[in-house]
């Protein structure tokens, strides 16, 4: 496995990728969620590209930036162990230089849910994504479900800017209890855990009930969620929530109807 980390690095080291190549985006903190996305490119490519970047553009809040969990030695072992062959691990002012000025609005995707509660975040997430797209040029990039929205933001840019690549989305992986596997799931205490598994219990018995929504709030009583929604992906409709437990904020959804082609 190469690691790069500069962008004339990874333009050579991509030179000397032979087939389809497929990219896994992460900031790292790597868990099964992410080893799940990175099974599946290494399952459907020749080569498979990770890239590790805690993308500052996307933070609207400095605090959760600067707890943003790092340990690099772990991630490019687990990289390693699920088969990787190239990762590009930037430092911060590869991508963003003195005087970077160009960013990326997929307008109506970012409306809503994450978008309404995170000023700015899809802005930040379109624009590393394209940049990444660009620089790595893949045939496949692979995203989780458990971030729908940002799934929707990715689908949009790629369909309004005719970029080659399939965006391929993977199920959501969740721990015994049912709890989506998340780096912010560290911060939780364990009674707090208690509580945060309301959240996918909640969505799991709502999915099928006549009115999703509803049935969700009323099931998410005294939780307080930045918002029940259902999400319409084309393919798919997810129902998607978000909860406060702590200080720490949790997001996950399910399958109402479709699938993820
Ligand atoms: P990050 O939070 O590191 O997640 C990287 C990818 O892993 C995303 O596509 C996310 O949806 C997926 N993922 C996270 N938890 C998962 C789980 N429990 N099951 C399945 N997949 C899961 O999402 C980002 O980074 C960034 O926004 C990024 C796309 C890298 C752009 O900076």
């Amino acid at each position: 496995m190469k690691v790069v980390r500069t962008i004339a690095e990874l333009r050579a080291a991509r030179e000397a990728l032979a087939g389809r190549v497929g990219l896994v985006p992460t900031m790292g903190a790597l868990h099964a969620g992410h080893l799940a996305l990175l099974e599946a490119a290494r399952r459907e490519n020749e080569a498979v590209v990770m890239s590790l970047f805690v993308n500052p553009a996307q933070f609207d809040d400095p605090v959760d930036l600067a707890a943003y969990p790092r340990d690099e030695r772990r991630d490019l072992a687990l990289a390693e162990g699920a088969g990787v062959d190239l990762v590009f691990a930037p430092p911060g002012e590869e991508l963003y230089p003195p005087g970077y000025e160009t960013w990326v609005e997929v307008e109506h995707a970012s409306r809503g849910l994450e978008g309404d509660v995170r000023p700015g975040h899809f802005r930040g997430v379109a624009t590393v994504c394209l940049r990444l797209f660009l620089l790595v040029r893949p045939d496949r990039a692979y995203f989780g479900q458990k971030d729908a929205q940002q799934v929707a933001v990715v689908r949009a840019l790629v369909r309004d800017l005719a970029l080659p690549l399939a965006i391929r989305v993977v199920p959501t992986v969740r721990d015994a209890d049912g709890l989506a596997l998340s780096s912010r799931n560290a911060r939780l205490t364990p009674a707090e855990r208690r509580l945060a598994l309301a959240l996918p219990r909640a969505l799991e018995a709502a999915a099928r009930a006549p009115d999703p929504v509803s049935a969700a709030r009323a099931a998410l009583d005294g939780l307080d969620p930045d918002y029940v929604e259902v999400l319409d992906l084309g393919d798919a409709r997810v129902l998607a929530a978000a909860i406060r437990v702590g200080s720490t904020r949790l997001i996950d959804n399910v399958l109402v109807e479709g699938a993820f082609a």
